[in-house]
């Protein structure tokens, strides 16, 4: 029996080709069973402009035309799409030849801050192709299914309502279909280019050595900027800056398998969250090598199909106690990963970057790295001090505020 390829069992490390036609053009995945639509229009093609609020279905900030339909990208896992005609804000208009509907939003102001925008667009467009008689006073109900959070409802309904007046013979059809609108990257961990108006085939398992490692353009998942001062001098952190084998050593859970020749590495990480492991295999390719600077890139994926991407810089400058060691990066993480959310992403990398700090310091001053390399670093013991961080910062908040409050019932009395 042939079934579908969403009800074929396959297992969580495993990738499934999809076919489908975004915008016009036909494209070819090899995607983990796990990907949401939403995922690989984002991950996988760099198709931004479908933007993800909630991932539950609530907030409607991920609407695509499925078929014709609008649905929620989030909702729908990939593999069920094979075959499938999607239609994303990037289709609806060009730069140079906006739909009626990006004009109206424009014109109205129809948005704020804009995150929901994608989402009103496309379920406006699916309102107007599906009832182009629409009353204005239906709008408000009828558009209910997005959500916006600046408030900018009025003038949303102006525009979607102006365009019905102006078209009641039919909307005119998205107008950047066809052209050459999907931007094909690589996703985390894969070198394969996303399609664009071919039948390219994404392959995220294929680890051959890319060309380079291109990160994305958008706001990165976590913004990481942190120093420590460490005991070891500039010269011995310099030692250890001159050697990405001993620099990988000191990375709690990292363990570098191959030099590729060129300043290319790669290796593997592992993490443990709770109950979720990840198991990261990546490549690196450092950029700037010297005696107080590091710059790299690096990407890898786990199994799952969660990925990561990171443009990481370490500078050491000299301290009163030794050296001030600081590090820079911009990670961006797809699939489960992304999904513990920014913050304790944020704290457990900045945790991570603590005890690689504290192992640099320790190696620089020519000691074993206690704890590390290839083990996963331990996941209570990290959650845990993130926690601990939190639930320190928010005593410190609530004592200042009781002081605050204190002070200003005084100076009332
Ligand atoms: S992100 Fe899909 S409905 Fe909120
Ligand atoms: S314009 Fe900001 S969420 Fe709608």
């Amino acid at each position: 029996m042939n079934l579908p390829k969403a009800y074929e069992r396959t297992e969580a490390d495993q990738t499934v080709e999809v076919s489908m036609t975004i915008n016009g053009s036909p494209v070819t995945m090899s995607l983990p069973a796990r990907i949401t639509l939403s995922d690989a229009l984002r991950d996988h093609l760099g198709l931004t402009g479908t933007h993800v609020g909630c991932e539950h279905g609530i907030c409607g900030m991920c609407t695509v035309l499925v078929d014709g339909e609008a649905a929620r990208a989030c909702l729908l896992f990939a593999v069920q799409l094979d075959g499938a005609e999607i239609t994303t804000v990037e289709g609806l208009g060009r730069p140079d030849d906006l739909h009626p509907l990006q004009e109206a939003f424009g014109h109205h102001h129809g948005l704020q801050c804009g995150f929901c925008t994608p989402g009103f667009l496309m379920s406006s467009y699916d309102l107007l192709e599906h009832q182009p008689d629409v009353k204005r006073e239906d709008l408000p109900a009828e558009l209910s299914g997005v959500l916006c959070r600046c408030t900018g409802y009025r003038n949303i309904i102006d525009a979607v309502h102006d365009v019905a007046e102006t078209y009641r013979e039919g909307i005119p059809a998205p107008g950047n279909c066809g052209h050459r609108t999907l931007v094909g990257r690589s996703p985390a961990g894969s070198s394969g280019a996303a399609g664009v108006d071919d039948d390219s085939v994404v392959e995220p398992d294929a680890e051959p050595r890319p060309e380079e490692i291109a990160l994305p353009s958008g706001e990165p998942t976590i913004q990481i900027d942190v120093t420590k001062d460490l005991t070891a001098s500039p010269e011995d952190v310099a030692r250890v800056f001159a050697d990405v084998r001993l620099l990988a050593r000191c990375l709690p859970g990292a363990e570098l398998t191959d030099e590729l020749g060129d300043n290319w590495y790669r290796g593997r990480a592992r993490i443990a969250l709770g109950p979720v492991r990840l198991s990261f295999n990546g490549i690196a390719h450092v950029l700037d090598q010297s005696a107080d600077r590091i710059a790299m890139n690096a990407q890898g994926k786990d199994k799952g199909g969660g990925g990561a991407q990171a443009g990481i810089v370490m500078t050491a400058s000299p301290s009163a106690a030794g050296t001030t060691l600081r590090a820079e990066a911009s990670v961006f993480l797809t699939g489960r990963i992304a999904g513990f959310g920014r913050s304790l992403a944020g704290d457990v990398s900045r945790r991570m970057f603590e005890d690689f700090a504290r192992a640099v310091d320790q190696v620089a001053s020519g000691a074993e790295p206690d704890g590390v390399t290839s083990q996963p670093p331990s996941a209570v013991a990290i959650v845990v001090a993130a926690l601990a961080d939190r639930a320190r910062d928010l005593m410190k908040r609530t004592r200042n505020r009781t002081r605050k409050y204190r002070e200003a019932h005084r100076r009332n009395r």
